[in-house]
Protein backbone atom coordinates (compact mmCIF):
# COMPACT_ATOMS: atom_id res chain seq x y z
CA UNK A 1 0.00 0.00 0.00
CA UNK A 2 1.42 3.15 -0.76
CA UNK A 3 1.13 5.96 1.59
CA UNK A 4 0.34 9.08 -0.19
CA UNK A 5 -1.29 12.21 0.43
CA UNK A 6 -4.31 13.97 -2.03
CA UNK A 7 -4.64 17.87 -3.15
CA UNK A 8 -8.01 17.80 -0.81
CA UNK A 9 -6.05 16.61 2.20
CA UNK A 10 -4.63 18.70 4.73
CA UNK A 11 -1.36 18.25 5.97
CA UNK A 12 -0.58 20.33 8.86
CA UNK A 13 3.14 19.02 8.90
CA UNK A 14 4.01 21.08 6.18
CA UNK A 15 3.76 24.63 6.85
CA UNK A 16 3.86 27.25 3.91
CA UNK A 17 7.83 27.94 4.66
CA UNK A 18 8.33 24.30 3.65
CA UNK A 19 7.20 25.32 0.47
CA UNK A 20 10.76 27.34 -0.54
CA UNK A 21 12.52 25.38 -2.92
CA UNK A 22 16.42 26.77 -1.16
CA UNK A 23 17.74 27.02 -4.59
CA UNK A 24 17.33 23.39 -5.10
CA UNK A 25 17.71 22.41 -8.54
CA UNK A 26 15.21 21.33 -10.74
CA UNK A 27 15.56 19.66 -14.34
CA UNK A 28 12.40 19.28 -16.35
CA UNK A 29 11.73 17.24 -19.60
CA UNK A 30 9.25 17.77 -22.05
CA UNK A 31 7.27 15.38 -23.71
CA UNK A 32 3.80 16.18 -26.05
CA UNK A 33 2.23 19.23 -28.00
CA UNK A 34 3.12 22.41 -28.03
CA UNK A 35 0.61 22.76 -24.81
CA UNK A 36 3.26 20.97 -22.91
CA UNK A 37 6.25 23.26 -23.55
CA UNK A 38 3.89 26.24 -22.82
CA UNK A 39 3.16 24.55 -19.76
CA UNK A 40 6.35 24.06 -18.67
CA UNK A 41 7.05 27.68 -19.17
CA UNK A 42 4.44 27.94 -16.20
CA UNK A 43 5.91 25.09 -14.28
CA UNK A 44 9.05 27.17 -14.01
CA UNK A 45 7.53 30.25 -13.10
CA UNK A 46 5.60 28.70 -10.14
CA UNK A 47 9.03 26.97 -9.13
CA UNK A 48 11.16 29.78 -9.87
CA UNK A 49 8.88 32.40 -7.60
CA UNK A 50 9.27 29.50 -4.53
CA UNK A 51 13.05 29.57 -4.73
CA UNK A 52 13.99 26.30 -7.17
CA UNK A 53 16.19 27.23 -9.79
CA UNK A 54 17.25 25.04 -13.40
CA UNK A 55 19.75 22.22 -12.82
CA UNK A 56 22.17 22.43 -15.83
CA UNK A 57 21.78 19.09 -16.18
CA UNK A 58 19.74 15.49 -15.09
CA UNK A 59 22.55 14.10 -13.28
CA UNK A 60 23.26 17.56 -11.42
CA UNK A 61 19.72 18.44 -10.07
CA UNK A 62 17.65 17.39 -7.04
CA UNK A 63 14.44 17.28 -8.64
CA UNK A 64 13.64 15.87 -11.86
CA UNK A 65 10.30 16.49 -13.80
CA UNK A 66 8.88 14.77 -16.33
CA UNK A 67 5.82 17.05 -18.58
CA UNK A 68 4.19 13.85 -20.23
CA UNK A 69 1.79 12.96 -22.87
CA UNK A 70 -0.47 10.53 -23.28
CA UNK A 71 -2.45 11.35 -27.04
CA UNK A 72 -0.83 7.55 -28.03
CA UNK A 73 0.13 4.59 -26.45
CA UNK A 74 3.87 4.88 -27.56
CA UNK A 75 4.53 8.63 -26.05
CA UNK A 76 3.12 6.94 -22.61
CA UNK A 77 5.92 4.25 -23.15
CA UNK A 78 8.67 6.55 -23.89
CA UNK A 79 7.29 7.53 -19.72
CA UNK A 80 7.62 4.40 -18.75
CA UNK A 81 11.23 3.85 -20.51
CA UNK A 82 12.78 7.19 -19.10
CA UNK A 83 11.37 6.56 -15.47
CA UNK A 84 13.50 3.12 -15.23
CA UNK A 85 16.41 5.15 -16.66
CA UNK A 86 15.69 8.00 -13.42
CA UNK A 87 15.51 4.59 -11.18
CA UNK A 88 19.31 3.94 -12.27
CA UNK A 89 19.78 7.56 -11.30
CA UNK A 90 18.43 7.67 -8.27
CA UNK A 91 19.80 4.73 -6.93
CA UNK A 92 22.96 6.08 -7.90
CA UNK A 93 22.38 8.81 -5.85
CA UNK A 94 21.23 7.10 -3.03
CA UNK A 95 24.89 5.51 -2.55
CA UNK A 96 26.26 9.07 -2.44
CA UNK A 97 24.25 10.01 0.69
CA UNK A 98 27.74 10.15 2.35
CA UNK A 99 28.43 13.11 0.31
CA UNK A 100 25.02 14.15 2.16
CA UNK A 101 22.90 15.05 -0.94
CA UNK A 102 19.43 14.79 -0.39
CA UNK A 103 17.34 12.61 -2.65
CA UNK A 104 16.58 13.19 -5.33
CA UNK A 105 12.51 13.53 -6.03
CA UNK A 106 10.69 12.41 -9.06
CA UNK A 107 7.39 14.04 -10.64
CA UNK A 108 5.40 13.13 -12.82
CA UNK A 109 3.08 16.31 -14.16
CA UNK A 110 0.92 16.67 -17.41
CA UNK A 111 -1.41 14.39 -19.46
CA UNK A 112 -0.11 10.91 -18.24
CA UNK A 113 -0.30 12.36 -14.38
CA UNK A 114 -4.18 13.21 -15.50
CA UNK A 115 -4.79 9.87 -16.79
CA UNK A 116 -2.85 7.63 -14.80
CA UNK A 117 -3.31 9.25 -11.32
CA UNK A 118 -2.19 7.16 -8.37
CA UNK A 119 -1.65 4.18 -10.86
CA UNK A 120 1.58 5.82 -11.45
CA UNK A 121 2.84 5.65 -7.70
CA UNK A 122 1.64 1.99 -7.53
CA UNK A 123 3.32 0.83 -10.82
CA UNK A 124 6.11 3.01 -10.52
CA UNK A 125 8.06 3.32 -6.94
CA UNK A 126 10.15 5.94 -8.01
CA UNK A 127 7.41 8.36 -8.20
CA UNK A 128 7.26 11.05 -5.43
CA UNK A 129 4.86 13.68 -7.08
CA UNK A 130 1.94 13.35 -9.85
CA UNK A 131 0.65 16.62 -10.71
CA UNK A 132 -2.22 17.13 -13.12
CA UNK A 133 -2.24 20.36 -15.93
CA UNK A 134 -4.58 22.22 -13.73
CA UNK A 135 -2.13 22.24 -10.30
CA UNK A 136 1.32 23.98 -11.41
CA UNK A 137 0.62 26.24 -8.70
CA UNK A 138 0.69 23.40 -6.37
CA UNK A 139 4.15 21.95 -7.02
CA UNK A 140 6.23 24.02 -4.53
CA UNK A 141 3.46 22.25 -1.52
CA UNK A 142 3.30 18.88 -3.54
CA UNK A 143 7.38 18.62 -3.07
CA UNK A 144 7.19 19.73 0.55
CA UNK A 145 5.40 16.73 0.84
CA UNK A 146 7.56 14.60 -0.29
CA UNK A 147 10.45 15.98 2.27
CA UNK A 148 7.89 13.82 4.76
CA UNK A 149 8.90 10.98 3.21
CA UNK A 150 5.35 10.62 1.32
CA UNK A 151 4.21 10.65 -2.26
CA UNK A 152 2.07 13.69 -3.01
CA UNK A 153 -0.79 13.80 -5.39
CA UNK A 154 -2.74 16.85 -7.32
CA UNK A 155 -4.92 15.71 -10.34
CA UNK A 156 -7.92 18.19 -9.70
CA UNK A 157 -9.36 19.45 -12.81
CA UNK A 158 -10.47 22.89 -12.98
CA UNK A 159 -13.35 24.25 -14.87
CA UNK A 160 -11.72 28.34 -15.00
CA UNK A 161 -7.72 27.91 -14.49
CA UNK A 162 -5.95 29.67 -17.25
CA UNK A 163 -3.01 30.29 -15.43
CA UNK A 164 -3.39 33.95 -16.98
CA UNK A 165 -1.35 36.05 -14.03
CA UNK A 166 1.51 33.68 -13.97
CA UNK A 167 4.69 35.03 -16.13
CA UNK A 168 5.43 31.83 -18.43
CA UNK A 169 9.63 31.59 -18.19
CA UNK A 170 10.64 31.21 -21.70
CA UNK A 171 13.47 28.83 -21.19
CA UNK A 172 13.93 28.52 -25.56
CA UNK A 173 17.06 30.11 -27.14
CA UNK A 174 15.34 31.19 -30.01
CA UNK A 175 14.22 34.68 -28.79
CA UNK A 176 12.30 35.30 -32.45
CA UNK A 177 9.08 33.49 -31.64
CA UNK A 178 6.56 32.46 -28.59
CA UNK A 179 3.45 30.90 -28.05
CA UNK A 180 1.08 31.67 -25.78
CA UNK A 181 -1.52 30.06 -24.39
CA UNK A 182 -4.95 31.42 -24.95
CA UNK A 183 -7.39 28.81 -23.54
CA UNK A 184 -7.30 25.29 -22.17
CA UNK A 185 -9.49 22.08 -22.69
CA UNK A 186 -11.28 20.56 -24.83
CA UNK A 187 -15.39 19.84 -25.06
CA UNK A 188 -15.07 18.55 -28.37
CA UNK A 189 -15.38 14.66 -27.50
CA UNK A 190 -13.97 12.90 -30.44
CA UNK A 191 -14.14 9.21 -29.94
CA UNK A 192 -10.45 8.60 -30.61
CA UNK A 193 -9.11 11.29 -28.14
CA UNK A 194 -7.75 10.88 -24.72
CA UNK A 195 -7.64 14.81 -24.16
CA UNK A 196 -10.50 16.23 -23.08
CA UNK A 197 -10.21 13.57 -19.99
CA UNK A 198 -6.26 15.17 -19.41
CA UNK A 199 -6.99 18.26 -19.65
CA UNK A 200 -10.87 19.13 -18.71
CA UNK A 201 -13.38 21.34 -20.16
CA UNK A 202 -12.79 24.31 -22.32
CA UNK A 203 -11.95 27.74 -20.77
CA UNK A 204 -10.67 30.96 -22.17
CA UNK A 205 -8.40 33.11 -20.75
CA UNK A 206 -9.32 36.78 -20.73
CA UNK A 207 -7.90 39.21 -23.67
CA UNK A 208 -6.55 41.95 -21.81
CA UNK A 209 -4.24 39.24 -20.23
CA UNK A 210 -3.16 37.95 -23.60
CA UNK A 211 -2.83 41.56 -24.98
CA UNK A 212 -0.73 42.27 -22.15
CA UNK A 213 1.71 39.25 -22.47
CA UNK A 214 1.79 39.64 -26.14
CA UNK A 215 2.81 43.49 -25.84
CA UNK A 216 5.73 42.05 -23.52
CA UNK A 217 7.12 39.71 -26.09
CA UNK A 218 7.27 42.48 -28.47
CA UNK A 219 8.58 44.65 -25.92
CA UNK A 220 11.25 42.31 -25.48
CA UNK A 221 12.16 41.91 -29.67
CA UNK A 222 9.93 38.91 -30.50
CA UNK A 223 8.21 38.96 -34.09
CA UNK A 224 6.12 36.37 -33.95
CA UNK A 225 3.65 34.59 -31.99
CA UNK A 226 1.52 31.81 -31.76
CA UNK A 227 -2.01 31.35 -30.23
CA UNK A 228 -2.04 28.07 -28.16
CA UNK A 229 -4.77 26.19 -27.72
CA UNK A 230 -6.76 22.55 -28.25
CA UNK A 231 -9.49 24.35 -29.74
CA UNK A 232 -7.78 28.16 -30.18
CA UNK A 233 -11.08 29.23 -32.67
CA UNK A 234 -13.59 27.66 -29.98
CA UNK A 235 -12.05 31.22 -27.46
CA UNK A 236 -14.83 33.03 -25.98
CA UNK A 237 -13.50 35.62 -23.10
CA UNK A 238 -16.87 36.10 -21.10
CA UNK A 239 -15.22 37.03 -18.24
CA UNK A 240 -16.24 40.84 -18.49
CA UNK A 241 -19.35 40.59 -19.77
CA UNK A 242 -19.38 44.42 -20.43
CA UNK A 243 -17.79 44.36 -23.11
CA UNK A 244 -18.99 45.76 -26.42
CA UNK A 245 -19.18 43.81 -29.26
CA UNK A 246 -16.36 44.44 -31.67
CA UNK A 247 -18.25 42.62 -34.37
CA UNK A 248 -22.19 42.20 -33.78
CA UNK A 249 -21.98 38.73 -35.40
CA UNK A 250 -19.30 37.24 -33.03
CA UNK A 251 -21.64 38.10 -29.93
CA UNK A 252 -24.94 37.20 -31.34
CA UNK A 253 -24.43 33.30 -31.03
CA UNK A 254 -27.24 31.54 -29.03
CA UNK A 255 -26.85 27.96 -27.79
CA UNK A 256 -27.64 27.16 -31.40
CA UNK A 257 -24.83 26.36 -33.92
CA UNK A 258 -25.59 29.66 -35.86
CA UNK A 259 -22.09 30.62 -35.34
CA UNK A 260 -20.72 27.18 -36.87
CA UNK A 261 -19.28 26.94 -40.44
CA UNK A 262 -21.91 25.50 -42.62
CA UNK A 263 -22.38 21.37 -42.37
CA UNK A 264 -20.93 21.38 -38.55
CA UNK A 265 -22.41 20.57 -35.62
CA UNK A 266 -20.80 19.79 -31.66
CA UNK A 267 -21.73 17.14 -28.94
CA UNK A 268 -21.84 19.85 -26.57
CA UNK A 269 -24.22 23.21 -25.41
CA UNK A 270 -22.63 26.29 -25.94
CA UNK A 271 -22.17 29.61 -24.54
CA UNK A 272 -23.01 32.69 -26.16
CA UNK A 273 -21.34 36.66 -25.23
CA UNK A 274 -18.38 37.40 -24.75
CA UNK A 275 -15.32 38.18 -27.24
CA UNK A 276 -14.70 35.30 -29.63
CA UNK A 277 -11.65 34.07 -31.56
CA UNK A 278 -11.97 36.61 -34.35
CA UNK A 279 -11.83 39.57 -31.85
CA UNK A 280 -8.79 38.53 -30.09
CA UNK A 281 -6.48 37.42 -33.20
CA UNK A 282 -7.44 41.32 -33.98
CA UNK A 283 -6.32 42.88 -31.04
CA UNK A 284 -3.27 40.52 -30.89
CA UNK A 285 -2.58 41.42 -34.56
CA UNK A 286 -3.14 45.48 -33.73
CA UNK A 287 -0.33 44.98 -31.17
CA UNK A 288 2.86 45.43 -33.16
CA UNK A 289 2.21 45.36 -36.89
CA UNK A 290 5.95 43.97 -37.27
CA UNK A 291 5.26 40.89 -35.64
CA UNK A 292 3.55 37.76 -36.92
CA UNK A 293 0.76 36.31 -35.62
CA UNK A 294 0.18 32.56 -36.17
CA UNK A 295 -2.82 30.13 -33.98
CA UNK A 296 -2.75 26.47 -33.28
CA UNK A 297 -4.91 24.41 -33.27
CA UNK A 298 -8.05 25.52 -34.53
CA UNK A 299 -11.38 22.80 -35.00
CA UNK A 300 -13.33 23.05 -38.92
CA UNK A 301 -16.10 23.96 -37.43
CA UNK A 302 -15.14 27.25 -35.93
CA UNK A 303 -13.88 29.14 -39.04
CA UNK A 304 -16.83 32.06 -39.34
CA UNK A 305 -16.23 34.66 -42.43
CA UNK A 306 -15.00 37.13 -39.52
CA UNK A 307 -12.60 35.27 -38.54
CA UNK A 308 -11.44 34.48 -41.90
CA UNK A 309 -11.68 38.23 -42.60
CA UNK A 310 -9.07 39.15 -39.95
CA UNK A 311 -6.39 36.52 -41.19
CA UNK A 312 -7.32 38.07 -44.90
CA UNK A 313 -7.17 41.78 -43.71
CA UNK A 314 -4.25 41.66 -41.73
CA UNK A 315 -1.40 41.55 -43.00
CA UNK A 316 0.62 40.36 -39.78
CA UNK A 317 -1.42 37.83 -39.27
CA UNK A 318 -0.30 34.46 -41.23
CA UNK A 319 -2.52 33.15 -44.34
CA UNK A 320 -1.90 29.65 -43.19
CA UNK A 321 -4.45 27.46 -41.42
CA UNK A 322 -4.17 24.47 -39.60
CA UNK A 323 -7.36 22.37 -40.72
CA UNK A 324 -7.56 19.11 -38.95
CA UNK A 325 -9.91 17.00 -41.45
CA UNK A 326 -8.57 13.67 -39.36
CA UNK A 327 -9.90 11.54 -42.67
CA UNK A 328 -11.56 12.06 -45.88
CA UNK A 329 -14.39 9.30 -45.19
CA UNK A 330 -17.62 10.51 -44.02
CA UNK A 331 -18.51 7.24 -42.94
CA UNK A 332 -15.30 7.36 -40.53
CA UNK A 333 -15.45 10.79 -39.39
CA UNK A 334 -19.00 9.81 -38.18
CA UNK A 335 -17.73 7.43 -35.91
CA UNK A 336 -14.99 9.76 -34.75
CA UNK A 337 -17.41 12.23 -33.69
CA UNK A 338 -16.16 14.95 -35.61
CA UNK A 339 -19.87 16.77 -36.03
CA UNK A 340 -18.96 17.27 -40.30
CA UNK A 341 -18.85 15.34 -43.21
CA UNK A 342 -16.48 15.18 -46.05
CA UNK A 343 -18.37 17.11 -48.42
CA UNK A 344 -18.56 19.56 -45.29
CA UNK A 345 -14.77 19.89 -45.08
CA UNK A 346 -14.67 20.02 -48.42
CA UNK A 347 -16.81 23.11 -48.95
CA UNK A 348 -15.01 24.50 -45.84
CA UNK A 349 -12.01 24.34 -47.47
CA UNK A 350 -13.66 25.88 -50.99
CA UNK A 351 -14.73 28.70 -48.87
CA UNK A 352 -11.98 29.65 -46.90
CA UNK A 353 -9.79 29.28 -50.46
CA UNK A 354 -12.74 31.70 -52.14
CA UNK A 355 -11.83 34.21 -48.97
CA UNK A 356 -8.48 33.98 -48.83
CA UNK A 357 -7.33 32.96 -52.17
CA UNK A 358 -3.45 32.42 -51.33
CA UNK A 359 -3.93 30.80 -47.89
CA UNK A 360 -2.00 27.42 -47.41
CA UNK A 361 -3.23 24.64 -45.35
CA UNK A 362 -2.05 22.27 -43.04
CA UNK A 363 -3.87 18.87 -41.45
CA UNK A 364 -3.69 16.10 -39.01
CA UNK A 365 -4.62 12.48 -40.12
CA UNK A 366 -5.36 9.10 -38.25
CA UNK A 367 -4.72 6.25 -39.93
CA UNK A 368 -6.49 2.57 -39.51
CA UNK A 369 -9.57 3.80 -37.22
CA UNK A 370 -11.63 1.87 -36.13
CA UNK A 371 -13.86 -0.21 -38.47
CA UNK A 372 -11.53 1.86 -41.37
CA UNK A 373 -11.61 -0.01 -45.01
CA UNK A 374 -9.34 0.61 -48.06
CA UNK A 375 -12.03 2.62 -49.42
CA UNK A 376 -12.59 5.22 -46.63
CA UNK A 377 -8.55 4.97 -46.70
CA UNK A 378 -8.70 5.85 -50.09
CA UNK A 379 -10.78 8.68 -49.88
CA UNK A 380 -8.09 10.63 -47.24
CA UNK A 381 -5.64 9.35 -50.03
CA UNK A 382 -7.77 11.37 -52.69
CA UNK A 383 -8.26 14.28 -50.16
CA UNK A 384 -5.02 14.79 -49.33
CA UNK A 385 -4.17 15.19 -52.98
CA UNK A 386 -7.25 17.58 -54.14
CA UNK A 387 -6.65 20.06 -51.13
CA UNK A 388 -1.99 20.16 -51.28
CA UNK A 389 -1.43 21.00 -48.07
CA UNK A 390 1.51 22.18 -47.22
CA UNK A 391 2.04 20.23 -44.38
CA UNK A 392 0.10 16.83 -42.61
CA UNK A 393 0.81 15.37 -39.47
CA UNK A 394 -0.11 11.48 -39.58
CA UNK A 395 -0.87 9.28 -36.25
CA UNK A 396 -1.57 5.24 -36.43
CA UNK A 397 -4.59 5.20 -34.18
CA UNK A 398 -3.68 4.45 -31.02
CA UNK A 399 -6.41 2.75 -28.64
CA UNK A 400 -6.94 5.29 -25.31
CA UNK A 401 -9.55 3.89 -22.07
CA UNK A 402 -11.99 6.09 -21.53
CA UNK A 403 -12.49 7.26 -24.58
CA UNK A 404 -15.81 6.52 -26.32
CA UNK A 405 -13.72 4.48 -28.92
CA UNK A 406 -13.02 2.28 -26.93
CA UNK A 407 -15.92 1.97 -25.33
CA UNK A 408 -18.09 1.30 -28.30
CA UNK A 409 -15.91 0.17 -31.11
CA UNK A 410 -13.59 -2.37 -32.35
CA UNK A 411 -9.96 -1.86 -32.71
CA UNK A 412 -10.08 -3.90 -35.71
CA UNK A 413 -7.63 -2.75 -38.17
CA UNK A 414 -3.75 -4.48 -37.82
CA UNK A 415 -0.68 -3.31 -36.67
CA UNK A 416 0.55 -3.67 -40.32
CA UNK A 417 -2.22 -2.23 -41.96
CA UNK A 418 -1.93 0.72 -39.80
CA UNK A 419 1.19 1.14 -40.60
CA UNK A 420 1.30 0.74 -44.39
CA UNK A 421 -1.88 3.17 -44.76
CA UNK A 422 -0.10 5.60 -42.52
CA UNK A 423 2.97 5.25 -44.82
CA UNK A 424 0.68 6.20 -47.88
CA UNK A 425 -0.64 9.25 -46.32
CA UNK A 426 2.87 10.23 -45.69
CA UNK A 427 4.11 9.89 -48.70
CA UNK A 428 1.07 11.22 -50.76
CA UNK A 429 1.46 14.30 -48.74
CA UNK A 430 5.24 14.51 -49.49
CA UNK A 431 4.78 14.22 -53.31
CA UNK A 432 2.34 17.35 -52.98
CA UNK A 433 3.90 19.14 -50.68
CA UNK A 434 7.08 18.84 -53.39
CA UNK A 435 5.18 20.18 -55.81
CA UNK A 436 3.87 22.86 -54.10
CA UNK A 437 7.15 23.70 -52.57
CA UNK A 438 8.62 23.54 -56.41
CA UNK A 439 6.16 25.63 -57.81
CA UNK A 440 7.64 28.67 -55.66
CA UNK A 441 10.67 27.98 -57.82
CA UNK A 442 11.79 31.52 -59.05
CA UNK A 443 9.52 33.18 -56.61
CA UNK A 444 10.12 35.79 -54.23
CA UNK A 445 9.42 34.80 -50.66
CA UNK A 446 9.30 37.27 -47.11
CA UNK A 447 11.52 34.74 -44.59
CA UNK A 448 11.52 35.43 -40.95
CA UNK A 449 14.72 34.88 -40.12
CA UNK A 450 15.02 32.47 -36.18
CA UNK A 451 18.38 30.37 -36.09
CA UNK A 452 21.51 29.64 -37.78
CA UNK A 453 21.52 26.66 -39.67
CA UNK A 454 21.61 23.54 -38.62
CA UNK A 455 23.53 22.41 -41.66
CA UNK A 456 25.96 25.11 -41.68
CA UNK A 457 26.98 28.33 -39.87
CA UNK A 458 27.21 30.24 -43.02
CA UNK A 459 23.58 29.86 -43.49
CA UNK A 460 20.64 31.24 -42.06
CA UNK A 461 17.02 29.44 -41.83
CA UNK A 462 13.63 30.95 -41.29
CA UNK A 463 10.09 30.67 -42.18
CA UNK A 464 7.68 31.85 -44.90
CA UNK A 465 4.45 33.22 -44.40
CA UNK A 466 2.99 29.35 -45.16
CA UNK A 467 5.49 28.09 -42.24
CA UNK A 468 7.86 26.48 -44.89
CA UNK A 469 11.77 26.43 -43.45
CA UNK A 470 14.13 28.08 -46.05
CA UNK A 471 17.69 28.46 -45.90
CA UNK A 472 19.49 31.47 -46.95
CA UNK A 473 23.66 31.86 -46.98
CA UNK A 474 24.27 34.18 -44.42
CA UNK A 475 25.45 37.60 -46.53
CA UNK A 476 25.42 41.43 -45.82
CA UNK A 477 22.53 42.39 -47.76
CA UNK A 478 20.51 45.87 -48.31
CA UNK A 479 18.33 47.01 -45.57
CA UNK A 480 15.61 47.51 -48.28
CA UNK A 481 15.18 47.64 -51.43
CA UNK A 482 16.23 50.86 -52.51
CA UNK A 483 19.23 51.05 -50.05
CA UNK A 484 22.88 51.04 -50.31
CA UNK A 485 23.73 50.44 -46.93
CA UNK A 486 24.51 46.33 -46.51
CA UNK A 487 23.81 44.45 -43.00
CA UNK A 488 24.59 40.93 -42.09
CA UNK A 489 21.29 38.65 -41.35
CA UNK A 490 20.47 37.99 -37.73
CA UNK A 491 17.45 36.59 -36.06
CA UNK A 492 14.44 38.23 -36.16
CA UNK A 493 15.04 39.85 -39.35
CA UNK A 494 12.39 40.04 -42.32
CA UNK A 495 14.48 39.33 -45.44
CA UNK A 496 13.25 38.87 -49.08
CA UNK A 497 14.29 35.58 -50.93
CA UNK A 498 14.05 34.24 -54.31
CA UNK A 499 13.80 30.64 -54.06
CA UNK A 500 16.68 28.22 -56.07
CA UNK A 501 15.59 25.02 -55.07
CA UNK A 502 12.60 22.58 -52.81
CA UNK A 503 12.51 19.18 -51.06
CA UNK A 504 8.88 18.48 -49.61
CA UNK A 505 10.29 20.14 -46.26
CA UNK A 506 12.86 22.66 -47.08
CA UNK A 507 13.32 25.14 -49.70
CA UNK A 508 16.89 26.95 -50.41
CA UNK A 509 17.09 30.60 -51.68
CA UNK A 510 19.23 33.78 -52.55
CA UNK A 511 18.59 36.51 -50.36
CA UNK A 512 17.85 39.98 -51.92
CA UNK A 513 17.26 42.68 -49.00
CA UNK A 514 15.51 43.08 -45.41
CA UNK A 515 12.29 44.04 -45.76
CA UNK A 516 9.34 44.45 -42.93
CA UNK A 517 6.01 43.50 -42.41
CA UNK A 518 4.29 46.41 -43.73
CA UNK A 519 6.65 47.13 -46.74
CA UNK A 520 9.98 48.24 -47.73
CA UNK A 521 11.07 50.85 -45.11
CA UNK A 522 14.58 50.08 -43.46
CA UNK A 523 13.97 49.51 -39.64
N1 LIG B 1 -7.10 19.66 -30.57
C1 LIG B 1 -6.28 19.44 -31.66
C2 LIG B 1 -5.12 18.49 -31.47
C3 LIG B 1 -5.35 17.24 -30.76
S1 LIG B 1 -4.11 16.08 -30.57
C4 LIG B 1 -7.13 19.06 -32.83
O1 LIG B 1 -8.24 18.58 -32.68
O2 LIG B 1 -6.66 19.30 -33.90
C5 LIG B 1 -3.27 16.12 -32.12
C6 LIG B 1 -3.64 15.06 -33.05
O3 LIG B 1 -3.35 13.77 -32.52
C7 LIG B 1 -5.10 14.97 -33.44
O4 LIG B 1 -5.46 15.93 -34.37
C8 LIG B 1 -5.19 13.58 -33.99
O5 LIG B 1 -4.86 13.54 -35.36
C9 LIG B 1 -4.10 12.82 -33.21
N2 LIG B 1 -4.69 11.89 -32.26
C10 LIG B 1 -5.46 12.17 -31.20
N3 LIG B 1 -5.83 11.03 -30.57
C11 LIG B 1 -5.26 10.00 -31.26
C12 LIG B 1 -5.27 8.59 -31.10
N4 LIG B 1 -5.94 8.00 -30.13
N5 LIG B 1 -4.57 7.85 -31.99
C13 LIG B 1 -3.89 8.45 -32.99
N6 LIG B 1 -3.85 9.77 -33.19
C14 LIG B 1 -4.53 10.56 -32.33
FE1 LIG C 1 -9.01 15.71 -29.15
FE2 LIG C 1 -10.97 16.29 -30.81
FE3 LIG C 1 -10.49 17.86 -28.71
FE4 LIG C 1 -8.77 17.81 -30.74
S1 LIG C 1 -10.88 18.52 -30.85
S2 LIG C 1 -8.28 17.73 -28.55
S3 LIG C 1 -8.87 15.71 -31.40
S4 LIG C 1 -11.21 15.79 -28.63
FE1 LIG D 1 -0.33 14.93 -25.38
FE2 LIG D 1 -1.73 16.15 -23.57
FE3 LIG D 1 -0.79 17.48 -25.62
S1 LIG D 1 -2.13 14.15 -24.36
S2 LIG D 1 -0.81 15.97 -27.23
S3 LIG D 1 0.42 16.54 -24.07
S4 LIG D 1 -2.72 17.84 -24.61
Amino acid sequence: MINYVRSEEAVPYVDKKDFCGNNRRVYIETYGCQMNVSDTEIAWSVLQSHGFCQASNIRDSDVILLMTCSIREGAEQKIWNRLNFLKSLKLARQKLRSARLPPVKIGILGCMAERLKTRLLEQHKMVDVVCGPDAYRDLPRLLAITDTGQSAVNVQLSIDETYADISPVRTDANMTSAFVSIMRGCNNMCSYCIVPFTRGRERSRPVDSIVEEVKRLSDEGYKEVTLLGQNVNSYRDTSALSFPAVRPSSSSSSSSCAHLSAGFHTVYRHQSGGLRFADLLSRVADVNPQMRVRFTSPHPKDFPDDLLYVIRDKSNVCRHIHLPAQSGSTRVLSAMRRGYTADAYNDLVSHIRHIIPDVSLSSDFIAGFCGETESDHEMTLDLIRRVKYNFVYCFPYSMRQKTRAAHHLVDDVSCDVKRRRHEELVDTFRLCSLQLNQSLIGQHRVVLIDQVSKRSVDAMAGRTESNVRVIVPQAQIPTSSSSSSLRYIQPGDYVVAQIKDATSQVMTGTVLHHTTLTGDTPS
